[in-house]
């Protein structure tokens, strides 16, 4: 046998992920069950885990003089976290109308008066392709800092073909030039860009479909879509996402961000890996769709945008787990409804306004997050064959990390079983 490469000993907490149903989503009562080993250590070989499990079980005869040795004593050790929704990619920021906000105006408001996400994509149209790229890097790095090891990026600020296609290809580049994985979702139908204003929203898909969607088979797992009023209604959803199905891609919806359109229940039916947003989903069609798709489409709710857009609707994460809905967190990090790349305070708000427990909530921010953009069978969870992503944090407890409000409790990152500086 190999000797470890790395050990992680003396931990005063290991948060396995594991012990749940296998090859599941960790759905009602398991996305709080799953195994905690107090005084345990985590040894990996290369950029793999091999070994997880109480410190009475450590064999030292795998120890050599190469071992790396990291001391976690009174630390919680826990897989990377998996950031499943972000808009990693654009150009500018949106301070003024953060302004405009305070003073009253709605996000809706601001997006119909040609600001909003449209501001964006001007900036973004506007911005070279180098500049994306160092834009990407710098919030990746940023997230990498708070212990995020694997992202998904949506594009979905150009709108137009060569835009979108730059976007995806910038998000794949920032992936390669750092260690944090970047998994890139096609949001080329995020709202209707100025140039089909008077064709309208079917028009728009249907150029997406016919132009852009065949450029991208190896290049996005994922097609998403923003299904609300001022962006797309949903029997275009319905329509561009059956045809996005067909054509091989994975599904995403955002929908159910401020209005209740249906949109959550749609995606699901058609197989949907995940419904991102939620706040306006009922319980009772929560209820339904985890019945329907038998725990296989998970919800990924994102706090931190109602308290950014200063509304009072939050998510029911609460009565969706109890429901037997799976649930995963997520920043939503992009420059109007989020621009804090803080997960930590996204799982805090989380226990805060959704009523998640901690350990539902670490659950939501690793494995359940996994699944959400197909990643489970390499990270989300500390188990044997899984890649080498472990944070060891500067807290004792799983209760501590939604606890310390706002802050980020990293100690180490480790990143295919690489140890991070900086
Ligand atoms: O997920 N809701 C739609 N899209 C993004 C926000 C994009 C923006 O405002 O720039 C979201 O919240
Ligand atoms: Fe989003």
């Amino acid at each position: 046998f190999a000797p470890y490469s790395l050990l992680i000993q003396h931990a005063a907490q290991v948060l396995t992920l594991a012990g749940g149903p296998a090859d599941q989503l960790l759905a009602g009562a398991a996305q709080s069950s799953w195994t905690i080993i107090e005084h345990g250590y985590v040894a990996c070989v290369a950029d793999k885990i091999v070994a997880v499990g109480p410190m009475s079980e450590l064999n030292p005869a795998h120890i050599g003089p190469k071992t790396r040795l990291i001391d976690a004593s009174g630390c919680v050790v826990m897989p990377g976290l998996v950031e499943c929704h972000t808009h990693l990619v654009f150009g500018g920021n949106r301070a003024d109308e953060f302004e405009r906000k305070l003073r009253g105006e709605t996000y809706l408001d601001i997006l119909a008066s040609g600001g909003g996400i449209l501001s964006t994509v001007r900036a973004t149209r506007a911005a070279s392709e180098a500049d994306l790229l160092a834009n990407a890097l710098h919030h990746l790095d940023g997230f990498r800092r708070y212990g995020v090891t694997t992202l998904e990026a949506k594009s979905g600020y150009g709108l137009d073909r060569d835009t979108e296609l730059r976007l995806v290809r910038v998000a794949r580049a920032a992936g390669q030039q750092q260690p944090v994985r970047v998994v890139p979702t096609f949001l080329g139908a995020h709202v209707v860009p100025p140039e089909f204003k008077e064709a309208g929203p079917q028009a728009y898909v249907d150029f997406l479909l016919r132009e852009v969607l065949s450029d991208l088979k190896g290049e996005a797992a994922f097609v998403d879509i923003f299904c609300e009023e001022g962006a797309f209604p949903l029997d275009v959803a319905q329509y561009y996402l059956e045809q996005a199905h067909k054509m091989g891609f994975g599904l995403k919806i955002h929908a159910e961000q401020l209005h209740d359109l249906g949109g959550c229940e749609m995606a699901a039916a058609l197989g949907a890996t995940s419904v991102d947003h939620c706040d306006y989903l009922t319980p009772a069609a929560a209820s339904r769709i985890a019945r329907q798709t038998q725990g296989r489409t998970v919800a990924v709710l994102l706090p931190l945008v109602p308290l950014f857009l200063r509304q009072q609707q939050f998510a029911a994460g609460r009565e969706f787990i109890d429901s037997g809905l799976p649930v995963a967190l997520s920043t939503d990090f992009n420059p109007g409804s989020c621009p804090s790349k803080n997960l930590w305070l996204a799982v805090s708000v989380a226990c805060l306004k959704m009523g998640l427990h901690p350990k539902e909530a670490v659950a939501a921010v690793t494995l359940n997050a996994a699944w959400a953009i197909a990643q489970q069978h390499d990270c989300g969870s500390l188990e044997p064959g899984k890649r080498a992503d472990v944070l060891v944090l500067n807290v004792g407890s799983v209760a501590e990390i939604p606890y310390w409000l706002g802050e980020n409790p990293v100690r180490e990152v480790i990143i295919s079983g690489e140890i991070q500086q900086g």
